[in-house]
């Protein structure tokens, strides 16, 4: 699919991604600024990706491992810097609930700053969730 507002499009799917700007992207957040390359690459072709495109650079980024059916995970969710503050986090977001294939299913995500963004479209705090952390990983990853 393809949302445009302006000067911008969102696109979803992983063929429109540019993987060596996700890794730039993901390379200033705090979760991701470790990942190798290659499990950029990997995490990409395993997600239903959202590309947000000015022209033909990409300027941001979110991701959902899906089941399509019952469960959806939000993450690296991550504008450029020079664009943000002007809404396109909250339109990428927005692609990202409303998508068809995912918008019935129950998301999860991790955050630790940007609670009242994602408050906006429905998510609320839960005490139920519990997770498992990687061998051998200290932090958690978003
Ligand atoms: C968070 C982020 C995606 C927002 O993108 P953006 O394009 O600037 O967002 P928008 O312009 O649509 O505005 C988002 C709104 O959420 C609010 N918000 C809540 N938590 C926020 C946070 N941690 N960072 C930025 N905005 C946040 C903003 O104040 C803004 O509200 P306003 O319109 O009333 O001022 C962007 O700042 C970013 O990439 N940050 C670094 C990566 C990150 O923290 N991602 C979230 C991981 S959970």
């Amino acid at each position: 699919m393809e949302w445009k507002r302006e000067a911008y499009r969102i696109v979803d799917g992983p063929l429109a991604v540019d993987a060596d700007a996700v890794f730039r992207l993901l390379a200033g957040t705090h979760w991701a600024n470790r990942r190798p390359r290659e499990i950029i690459q990997k995490l990409i072709e395993n997600s239903l990706c959202f590309s947000l495109f000015l022209g033909n650079e990409q300027v941001g980024f979110a991701r959902v491992a899906t089941d399509y059916t019952v469960f959806s995970w939000l993450s690296d969710l991550v504008i450029a810097d020079a664009h943000r503050k002007q809404g396109l986090g909250e339109w990428l977001l927005r692609c990202v609930v409303e998508h068809p294939a995912i918008a019935r299913t129950q998301f999860v995500l991790q955050t630790s700053s940007a609670h009242a963004l994602y408050e906006r479209f429905g998510f609320q705090e839960s005490a139920k969730l519990m997770t498992r952390l990687p061998p051998g990983t200290q932090r958690s990853a978003p």
